[in-house]
């Protein structure tokens, strides 16, 4: 029987659920694993990538904060990685001896979304935060339709930058099918947030302490909280324990992060998990 050689690489890696998460997929596929998780400092990243797939390396997980980085050690970028400039997954196909990077973030939250009955087909939603987290969602939201992105971060120059890495989607014309615009905007774009009916938090605010954001947040009691982070002891994270005060419909990031996981598994084997009874274990186990 073919036995897979994987892993995930980040700095820290030690908590990271990753192998629970692929030795369940493989356990249900019937198929043999071995998944490691392995701590790569910075330097060390170009050899580390290079030796796992020259001894025989089937797939990588690549985490913070190697997410950028490892792009240069791929030779082929899938086109999501090359419009958000960073990768989760690189796959080794052995007769072109291609490195290949793939990005399953976005397309692993949208899953989730989508299970959990979020709506994100013409909603208003707002982002917290600009960096490579809220980064990864944004072309797969647009991807679905969305009526508005707004997006909010502490440094607002940052949110600029998003803005222009993803330009095509930053249009007033009514014709358009989604509008990214920054809150800054907020009086010119009343209505994009006059509504919002999720609130996604892709900060690292909250990791030393409470959370908290510096501007009002408008939202309905039908408002749905969703935080890309979650803890592995609680279901609730500093981000979602503010938000309670909101609203009581309130998602951690940990069904995100089995979705991304099925995607980048099905990447490496060409088989889909059942996500369902993957999740079941996963919360039983
Ligand atoms: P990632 O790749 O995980 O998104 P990142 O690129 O370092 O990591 O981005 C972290 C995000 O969390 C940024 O939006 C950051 O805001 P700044 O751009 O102002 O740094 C945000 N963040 C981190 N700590 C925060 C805090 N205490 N309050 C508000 N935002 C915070």
């Amino acid at each position: 029987m073919k036995s897979y050689k994987l892993g995930v690489i980040g700095n820290p890696i030690e908590h990271s659920l990753s192998p629970k998460i692929h030795s369940i997929f493989a356990k249900q596929a019937n198929i043999q694993i071995d998944y490691q998780a392995y701590r790569v400092e910075e330097i060390d990243l170009e050899l580390f990538i290079e030796d796992f797939f020259k001894k025989g390396g089937d797939g990588l997980n690549v985490t913070v904060p190697h997410k950028i980085n490892c792009l240069n050690f791929a030779d082929e970028h899938s086109a999501d990685v090359r419009a958000i400039g960073a990768a989760n997954t690189l796959s080794f196909n052995k007769s072109t001896n291609k490195i290949y990077a793939h990005t399953t973030d976005g397309a692993g939250f949208v899953a989730d979304a989508i299970k959990k009955d979020i709506s994100i087909f013409d909603a208003n939603i707002l982002i917290l935060g600009a960096g490579g987290a809220a980064q990864s969602i944004i072309p797969m939201i647009h991807a679905k339709h969305p009526a508005s992105i707004v997006l909010d971060n502490r440094t607002q120059e940052k949110i600029q930058t998003v803005l222009d890495r993803f330009s095509l989607l930053k249009s007033d014309e009514p014709s358009a099918r989604a509008k990214l615009t920054g809150l800054k905007n907020f009086s010119k774009h009343r209505s994009l947030t006059d509504n919002i009916n999720l609130v996604i938090n892709t900060t690292s605010a909250g990791f030393d302490g409470p959370f908290s954001w510096d501007k009002d947040i408008f939202t309905t009691k039908d408002t749905i909280f969703y935080d890309l982070s979650y803890n592995k002891i609680d279901s609730s994270t500093p981000f979602l324990s503010w938000a309670s005060q909101y609203s009581d419909q309130c998602h951690n990031g940990i069904g995100m992060l089995i979705n991304q996981a099925a995607l980048s598994f099905e990447i490496w084997t060409g088989i889909k998990p059942d996500i369902n009874l993957a999740e079941n274990e996963f919360f039983n186990e």
